[in-house]
């Protein structure tokens, strides 16, 4: 059976566990799903995707919103609206469309001046933190037609998550590592819809929608001589957690490098005691760990890098494969620009010899992102 997105597996959550500390600033989970006799099989680097179901307690403030009932099987469907809200559609996120149409109708200065001046930053600013009810209450007086506003969202979406074990060591399971996201203002508490839906309604025993998402493109080498490079700060980590997992059973000769970067030690380093293990068996051979928070100047994982930037250019000289994983915006962007400045430094050259030496890194799919 070929399991996809339109033809996920129900699959069992065998284990969840909460990775973070108390104190956290961030809320993290590790959660062991059992393929049963699903036959998925999996590489390191690939990433499972899960069809999330929406939280029971927004879809009721919407459908009292949309002064209809649960009950009600809307005009040209077969589902409730219970049903199609819980199971169909994205009820966070705005999409355009429904913002267009709460401004053609509404009389909302703010936003009215915002889409009138076509301001793209503005409205992102506007946008930031608001759901779509929030879009809805800009005006409370505003009657929106049941079928009118189902065509204004989007399908729900699978959301994908690194997988963080290794099949050769836990077979049959897929591990993931998750922050779930969740934020408030004055008024209103929110929750990323796949994440809270993995950490409030995924107990031990729960079934959740999921399919395996291949990446090719993030591969251990295939050469097990070969050294490794792992940069994952926060959640990044967990791709990394696979790769040494395998190289372990695997019994690679080649040498592990991992940078991990948290905001604490004491309540964020995840998986703390498998990779001090990993350190100690000599699986890891090198470990850095950048805690932000821990002092009173910022410490990231890319200043651990140029701190090592002589051994570590001597990896890359050696063959090591580099991989990043985790945030796409800015530490992805930050740890390629502190590239260029390690190479620039043991070169002696130009940004430019720089910049060729990075695309012969990728040409040669020694340098690998599995950013977000
Ligand atoms: C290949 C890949 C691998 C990934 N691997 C992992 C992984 O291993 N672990 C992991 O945790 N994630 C991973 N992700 C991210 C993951 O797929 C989801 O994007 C993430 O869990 C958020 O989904 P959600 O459904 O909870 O939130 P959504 O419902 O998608 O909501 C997110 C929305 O909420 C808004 N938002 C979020 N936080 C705030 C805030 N504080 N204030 C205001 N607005 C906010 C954002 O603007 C965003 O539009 C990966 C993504 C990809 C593409
Ligand atoms: N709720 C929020 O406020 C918020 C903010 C950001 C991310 N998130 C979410 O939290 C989840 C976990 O995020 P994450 O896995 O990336 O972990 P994270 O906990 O956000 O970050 C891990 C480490 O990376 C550091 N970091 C921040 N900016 C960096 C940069 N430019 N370069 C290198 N390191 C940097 C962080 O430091 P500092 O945090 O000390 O700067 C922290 O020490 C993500 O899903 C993300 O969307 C939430």
């Amino acid at each position: 059976m070929i399991w996809n997105r339109k033809n996920p597996y129900l699959a069992e959550i065998y284990e969840c566990q909460l990775l973070s500390g108390e104190k956290s600033n961030r809320e993290i989970r590790h959660y062991e799903i059992d393929l049963g006799n699903s036959k998925i099989k999996y590489e390191p680097g690939d990433s499972l995707g899960v069809i999330p179901k929406n939280n029971h307690e927004l879809i009721n403030s919407m459908i009292s919103r949309l002064d209809a009932s649960s009950s009600t099987i809307p005009d040209g469907y077969d589902s409730s609206l219970f049903d199609l809200l819980e199971n169909d559609y994205e009820i966070l996120t705005p999409t355009n469309r429904l913002i267009h149409f709460i401004n053609e109708n509404t009389l909302h200065k703010k936003l009215n001046d915002i889409i009138l001046r076509q301001d793209k930053e503005a409205l992102a600013k506007f946008k930031y933190g608001k759901d779509i009810l929030d879009f809805m209450n800009l005006d409370k007086s505003l009657k929106i037609d049941l079928n009118v506003f189902l065509s204004l969202l989007k399908p729900i979406q699978h959301r994908a998550y690194s997988i963080s074990s290794s099949s050769l060591v836990h077979p049959n399971q897929i591990h993931l590592t998750v922050s779930t996201e969740r934020w408030s203002n004055n008024s209103r508490s929110y929750g990323g819809v796949c994440s809270t839906f993995l950490s409030d309604k995924c107990l031990k025993g729960s079934k959740i929608k999921i399919f395996l998402i291949p990446n090719k493109l993030f591969r251990l080498p295939k050469d097990q001589k070969k050294p490794i490079i792992m940069i994952g700060p926060g959640t990044g980590v967990a791709p990394f957690m696979s790769f040494l997992q395998e190289r372990k059973a695997n019994r690679s000769i080649g040498k592990n490098w991992l940078f991990f970067g948290a905001q604490t030690q004491m309540n964020d380093y995840l998986y703390c005691d498998q990779i001090k293990l990993m350190k100690k068996d000599n699986i890891l051979q090198k470990l850095n760990l950048a805690f932000s928070r821990d002092q009173k100047e910022k410490i990231y994982v890319q200043d651990k890098m140029y701190d090592e930037r002589s051994e570590f250019f001597q990896w890359i000289e050696n063959g090591a494969f580099l991989y990043v994983c985790g945030d796409a915006h800015k530490m992805a962007k930050d740890v390629d620009s502190m590239l260029h400045k390690i190479i620039r430094s043991q070169l002696d050259c130009s940004y430019e010899v720089s910049v060729d030496y990075i695309k012969n890194l990728k040409k040669e799919k020694r340098y690998l992102l599995d950013v977000y």
